[in-house]
C-alpha cells in the first residue's frame, strides 16, 4: 500500500510516552534538541473522566508543538469512551492507546501490557476508542511471546484491520519489563506482514550503533526513543545527523537541564518541581564523568537556590579525564565536548 498514508516521515524519530517524565517541560528540552514527534505521559482513562482537573496538567500542549500524540491507558469500555470524549475538547495530532505498560497498578486493572495479552478485549477496547474518537488512532504494544511470533501478529492484525494507523512494537514481553535484548526479529515479521500500517521499532536505542542495529534488524524506518533519550535530548540531534554530530558541551548541558528544571517550576510550584526534578537532573549528569559528590548532592536539591548551587558545584566537580576516556571508546553514550576557552 502506498506510504503516503503513514502518519510519520518513513525515518522518524518518535520521543516515547514516559509516565512521571514526558510533561510539556520535558518535551521541551527533547524539541531543543531536535524532536519533532513526541507524546503526553499515559493518562488514565478513569482520571480523565473521573478527575479531569488533576489530569488537565497532562493534557497541556505547548504552542510550539506542531506535534502532539496522547497516550490513554485503561480496560474499562465506557471509562476509555468518555476519556475518547473528553480528548476530543482538546487538540490532539492523535490518540495512542497503551497495551504494553507491565506496571502492577496498571496491570491489576486489566489494563495495559495485561489487556493486550487478551487479544479479543484489548481489540473491543480499541474499537471502542475509535468509535468516540475525533483523532487517528495508534497503538503501542509489547511483543505477546519470545518464542511464538503468531500472538503478537494477531494483535497487530487485529489493531490494522480496526483502523490503526500506526503500531509502535517494544520488543520485550511483558514479563522483563525494561531489561534484556530486544526481538527485532518479530518486529521485522509484524512490519512485513502488514505493509499498509506504519511499524515503530522500540527498544534498547541508546546512540548511533543501536539505532543502526534496530534499523537494520527490523526493517523499520521509524524508531522511538525512550530510556536512551532520559537527560539525553541530544540523542534526537545525534541519529539525525550521524557523524556530523557535534555533542553538547557543559554549557549547554546546564542550559538545556537550567531551562527545563525552571519550565517545572513554571508549571508545578517551586517545592513539587524540584521534588520531582531530582530524577531528572540525575539522568542528566549520569555517565557523564561528575564526581560522585554532584550525585550526592542531587537528592538534597529543594528550592531553586538549591538548584543554582548544584549547577555551580557540578561545574567544579567534572572529571577531565572523562574527556580523554571519550577519545578511547569513540563509541561512547551520552558524550560531552570540552567546552571551548
Ligand atoms: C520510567 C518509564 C516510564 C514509562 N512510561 C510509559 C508510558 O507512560 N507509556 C508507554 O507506552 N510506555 C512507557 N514506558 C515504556 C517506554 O515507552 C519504552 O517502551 C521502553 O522504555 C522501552 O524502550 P527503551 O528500551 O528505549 O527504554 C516507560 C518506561 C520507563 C522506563
Amino acid at each position: 500500500m502506498e506510504k503516503t498514508s503513514f502518519l510519520y516521515d518513513e525515518n522518524a524519530l518518535l520521543m516515547a510516552p514516559l509516565s512521571g517524565y514526558t510533561d510539556l517541560p520535558y518535551r521541551r528540552a527533547a524539541r531543543r534538541c531536535g524532536c519533532r514527534y513526541a507524546f503526553t505521559e499515559m493518562v488514565d482513562a478513569a482520571s480523565l473522566t473521573y478527575a479531569r482537573k488533576r489530569s488537565e496538567g497532562m493534557l497541556l500542549r505547548g504552542e510550539e508543538e506542531s506535534f502532539l500524540g496522547l497516550q490513554i491507558v485503561g480496560a474499562n469500555h465506557d471509562f476509555l469512551r468518555c476519556a475518547a470524549e473528553v480528548a476530543n475538547e482538546y487538540e490532539f495530532s492523535l490518540l495512542d492507546f497503551n497495551l504494553g505498560c507491565p506496571v502492577p497498578k496498571v496491570a491489576k486493572k486489566g489494563a495495559g501490557a495485561e489487556l493486550g495479552r487478551r487479544i479479543d478485549e484489548a481489540l473491543r477496547c480499541f474499537e471502542i476508542l475509535k468509535q468516540y474518537s475525533r483523532f487517528p488512532l495508534t497503538a503501542k504494544i509489547r511483543i505477546l511471546s519470545a518464542d511464538d511470533p503468531e500472538p503478537t501478529l494477531r494483535l497487530c492484525r487485529g489493531l490494522a484491520e480496526l483502523g490503526a494507523r500506526a503500531i509502535t512494537i517494544h520488543g520485550r514481553i511483558k514479563e522483563v519489563f525494561y531489561s534484556g535484548p530486544v526481538n527485532f526479529n518479530f518486529i521485522r515479521m509484524v512490519r512485513e506482514a502488514l505493509p499498509q500500517v506504519q511499524i515503530i521499532a522500540n527498544g534498547g536505542v541508546t546512540g548511533l550503533a543501536s539505532y543502526s542495529e534496530m534499523r537494520r534488524e527490523t526493517g523499520c524506518g521509524a524508531v522511538m526513543l525512550a530510556r536512551g533519550a532520559m537527560g539525553n535530548p541530544w540523542l534526537f540531534r545525534e541519529l539525525q545527523e550521524g557523524e556530523a554530530f557535534v555533542p553538547p558541551d557543559l554549557d549547554e548541558l546546564f542550559d538545556v537541564m537550567q531551562e527545563h528544571v525552571h519550565g517545572m517550576v513554571s508549571l508545578y510550584g517551586e517545592e513539587g518541581a524540584m521534588r520531582i526534578a531530582r530524577k531528572v537532573v540525575y539522568d542528566y549528569i549520569r555517565g557523564r564523568g561528575f564526581h560522585s559528590n554532584v550525585k550526592a548532592a542531587i537528592s538534597a536539591l529543594s528550592t531553586l537556590t538549591d538548584f543554582s548551587d548544584f549547577l555551580q558545584l557540578a561545574r567544579n566537580s567534572h572529571a577531565e579525564s572523562y574527556f580523554r576516556q571519550q577519545e578511547q571508546f569513540p563509541e561512547m553514550d551520552r558524550r560531552l565536548r570540552p567546552n571551548i576557552g
